[in-house]
């Protein structure tokens, strides 16, 4: 259903792989509701070619940016003006990528140059991107940004490896760039943190199904899905939160206030 929440208003939506990315859900919502937007995502990424699919089903262009290079995201906000005809009023940032992770790396034997890089891509692009934003004055006055994070921020979640501490720092710059964003020029910048999602990036966290089915037993309203991840980053772009800035928002069915639940206990309780 749709409600026209984004007519006429612009964006940038980083990190759409395939057709499970949460970023790739959230173009095809934020498209019914009647939103413009550019498409940007890694060169290496574009190989694929999926994103190109959904450039086309959404009517709009792909401007390849890897999100560490300042060159890269000045190139694409330029463009991305140019393209959407004004400044910008939405931008997801949905990005994540761990070397330790990938390579299986224990996080008490890390590779610290993966450590590095990992950290530049997840939480560091988060602060060259608002930087480049600001600096060039691109954002409009009540404008939005929107990054994702994970629970692992604040409790531990042994097999999320340095992301955790990627998504900590995630989160930091969302309220410390917040601060000066909006005061400097009326735009708010939130972290969503999102149920674990079968998505490339989730997938590739050590144990991810026994984890995601035990994150659903856990939460009073299941998981929360890619999907309604996207209605959630619709409504924090839509001028209906305009007074919502510096948080970080919990979209996990309510897991992350939950000590126990009925569903966890039954394992243990048949096993007395
Ligand atoms: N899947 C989950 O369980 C889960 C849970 C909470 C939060 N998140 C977060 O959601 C966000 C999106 O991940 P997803 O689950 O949709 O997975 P995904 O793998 O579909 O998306 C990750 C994206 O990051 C992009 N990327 C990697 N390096 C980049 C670079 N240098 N420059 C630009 N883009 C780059 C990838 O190309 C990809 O599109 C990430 O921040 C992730 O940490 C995911």
């Amino acid at each position: 259903m749709s409600y026209n929440l984004l007519k006429g208003k612009r964006g940038i939506i980083f990190g759409a792989l395939d057709e499970n990315s949460i970023a790739w859900k959230t173009a095809e919502r934020v498209f019914e509701e009647g939103g413009n937007f550019v498409l940007t995502n890694a060169p290496v990424a574009m190989r694929m070619g999926a994103i190109n699919e959904l450039a086309e089903k959404t009517n709009t262009q792909v401007i390849p940016a890897d999100a560490t290079s300042l060159e890269d995201l000045e190139n694409l906000v330029e463009k991305a003006t140019e393209i959407l005809g004004g400044k910008i009023d939405f931008v997801l940032h949905s990005i994540g990528m761990s070397v330790n992770v990938r390579k299986g790396r224990h996080y008490t034997d890390l590779n610290y140059d993966w450590s590095q890089k990992g950290w530049d891509v997840s939480a560091l692009s988060f602060h060259k991107v608002m930087q480049t934003l600001y600096k060039k004055d691109a954002m409009s006055e009540w404008g939005s940004i929107v990054a994702l994070t994970y629970m692992a921020a604040q409790r531990v979640f042994p097999d999320y490896n340095d992301m955790a501490d990627n998504k900590a720092y995630l989160e930091s710059i969302a309220r410390s760039f917040g601060y000066f964003f909006g005061r400097d020029k009326k735009v708010r910048v939130n972290t969503i943190s999102q149920s674990p999602t079968p998505t490339t990036a989730g997938k590739g966290v050590k144990g991810f199904d026994g984890f995601i089915e035990y994150a659903d037993k856990m939460s009073p309203l299941g998981n929360a899905s890619a999907q309604e991840c996207a209605d959630y980053t619709v409504s924090l772009f839509s001028d209906l939160t305009k007074k919502v800035t510096l948080q970080n928002l919990y979209h996990d069915g309510g897991f992350s206030n939950v000590g126990v639940s009925d569903l966890v206990m039954e394992k243990f309780i048949d096993e007395e």
